[in-house]
């Protein structure tokens, strides 16, 4: 008889012990502990990427450093790269550049703000590859536009670099010099 009272303190201890837990357990008393997955520096969807760590280099290696000037083409203008470069314009450029280079691409029409630049004209055939490669990587920045502050383009001229590798840049810079030529013809 002794024994079964004493079980039956011990279970009514234990049991009060277990029921004090399963506030916690249950949120009847919540206590913020930390450890939910969203409580981290990651983003979800929707979100805008994380900047890029200082320092990093992208897998491709380092394209060009900022600060240093337009780098150098290191692809020469050979039959593929013109050939690559050929077809990658026709995919990305082509819609608002125009088969030839004209800036009258199908698109063309519709963008009111600034018109596509003739890719053959004096003005974008004098620049360096570099430039134009830079141009390619990073779109062209407008500083006032007031309709999206967060986007760095306007739609004008928008950034390539995640459409295009490094070496597609390329091939497509020196197709854009063959444009030229056929003009002169
Ligand atoms: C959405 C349409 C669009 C696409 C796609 C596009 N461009 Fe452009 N591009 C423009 C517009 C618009 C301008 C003129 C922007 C300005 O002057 O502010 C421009 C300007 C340029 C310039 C002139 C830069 C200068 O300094 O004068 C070059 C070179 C160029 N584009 C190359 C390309 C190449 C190469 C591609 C494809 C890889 C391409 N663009 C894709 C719209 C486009």
């Amino acid at each position: 008889m002794r024994l079964f009272k004493q079980l039956v303190v011990v279970f009514a201890v234990l049991g009060v012990f277990v029921g004090v837990l399963m506030i916690f357990a249950y949120d009847v008393i919540k206590i913020d502990w930390i450890v939910f997955m969203e409580i981290q520096d990651s983003y979800s969807t929707q979100e805008k990427p994380l900047p890029v760590p200082a320092q990093s280099i992208p897998v491709e290696g380092p394209a060009y450093i900022p600060g240093m000037g337009a780098p150098l083409n290191p692809v020469p203008a050979d039959e593929i790269s013109i050939a690559r470069g050929a077809q990658l314009y026709s995919i990305h450029c082509q819609m608002c550049h125009g088969e030839d280079g004209q800036g009258n691409g199908t698109i063309a029409a519709f963008l009111i703000k600034k018109k596509p630049s003739n890719l053959t004209s004096e003005l974008v055939q004098s620049k360096s590859d570099g430039s134009l490669f830079l141009t390619i990587s990073n779109g062209i920045f407008n500083p006032n536009n007031s309709l999206f502050p967060d986007v760095q383009f306007s739609g004008q001229m928008p950034p390539l670099n995640e459409n295009l590798t490094v070496r597609e840049r390329w091939d497509v810079v020196n197709y854009i010099r063959m444009l030229n030529a056929a003009e002169g013809q």
